[in-house]
């Protein structure tokens, strides 16, 4: 069923998926709506979306878009033998948009085991599409870090315009980071100097100065921190902002507190003006792009889909 007017256009297909993962660390920022907007929007360019309902406790991107999917990840993550996730890839009312739904959100699915997880970033890669867009949920446990750093260059971290969404999303950002370092050196010694430390910065000094190491390595290890750091390229986006300017603050205020403390320069992408229809068309199941095109907060989710290259 197509609800949009306009003809779909057909696109150059890629080789493997792009995969946008939307985090943040603070829950009722503005995620999913984001997410859910936002590929429906690209889906509704012509480029073959997959909306991935990632929040492994709390799904809710099937009531954004208005559907209620027979399959689940739940279906995935206990599928016995080889693990394959197209079996769980469900239409949606959208020409070009389907949705990986998210889980029951029972003990088990919410918190599935390294292997399962590692499984579904796989089958993630390999699905037929152009992007992959991601839903995490909030806070900064391993299961929401691993999924962000699946994509090194390419998580969103959705802030709004307030101290403690901006000091989430640096703490969600700095556990990305050492999460990502962990898993780089697998050194129980690293890990447990990481553990003591507040900022990239301090754990290089640490790095410095610890008998642990010896000279040479030492100077390895922080070269390599560095450059661990300097690749995550997140994309901040503002939500619920008033205007362009209150939305620039907020993420210049994230930008400086990534770069000072974690060494990550994140770029501004955009934003997304407060609007009191958001929660109409989430009980309506009609995405804000479809309900209301030509509403300011619409043509903010345009501009992002076009500064990230879909067109
Ligand atoms: N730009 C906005 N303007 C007004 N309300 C918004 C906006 N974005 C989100 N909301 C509201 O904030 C709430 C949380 O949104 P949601 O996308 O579920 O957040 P998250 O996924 O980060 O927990 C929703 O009830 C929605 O109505
Ligand atoms: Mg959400």
């Amino acid at each position: 069923m197509q609800l949009i007017e306009e003809q779909p256009v057909s696109r150059p297909q890629r080789d493997a998926p792009e995969i946008l993962v939307i985090g943040g660390g603070k829950g009722g920022v503005g995620k999913t709506c984001l997410a859910a907007n936002l590929a429906v929007e690209i889906a509704r360019r012509g480029w073959r979306v997959v909306i991935v309902d990632a929040d492994l406790s709390c799904s809710n991107v099937e009531t954004v878009l208005g559907i209620q999917a027979a399959r689940r990840l739940d279906d995935f993550f206990y599928q016995k033998g080889g693990k394959d996730l197209g079996q769980v890839v469900c239409e949606t009312h959208y020409d070009n948009l389907a949705i990986i739904p998210g889980t029951t959100g029972l003990l088990d699915v919410a918190n599935p085991k390294y292997q399962q997880k590692i499984a579904l970033i796989r089958e993630l890669q390999t699905l037929e599409a152009d992007l992959i867009v991601v839903d995490l949920d909030a806070g900064a446990h391993l299961n929401t870090l691993d999924f962000f750093l699946m994509a090194d260059t390419n998580g969103i971290l959705v802030i709004t315009p307030e101290k403690t969404s901006i000091d989430n999303a640096y703490k969600f950002l700095r556990a990305s980071l050492f999460r990502r370092v962990e898993r780089f050196y697998q050194s129980p010694e690293l890990a447990l100097l990481l553990k003591r430390i507040e900022s990239l910065r301090e754990f290089i000094e640490c790095v410095k100065t610890s008998n642990t190491f010896e000279g040479e390595t030492k100077g390895a290890i922080c070269r390599e921190l560095v450059a661990l750091a300097r690749s995550m390229k997140p994309k901040i986006v503002v939500n619920r902002a008033r205007n362009a300017y209150e939305a620039q603050i907020a993420a210049n205020i994230l930008s400086k507190l990534a770069r000072q403390h974690l060494m990550i320069e994140p770029e501004n992408l955009g934003y997304l003006v407060f609007d009191n229809h958001v929660s109409e068309t989430i009980n309506s199941g009609m995405p804000l792009v479809v309900s209301y095109p030509r509403l300011k907060i619409s043509q903010c989710i345009a501009d992002l889909a076009s500064r990230l290259g879909y067109f």
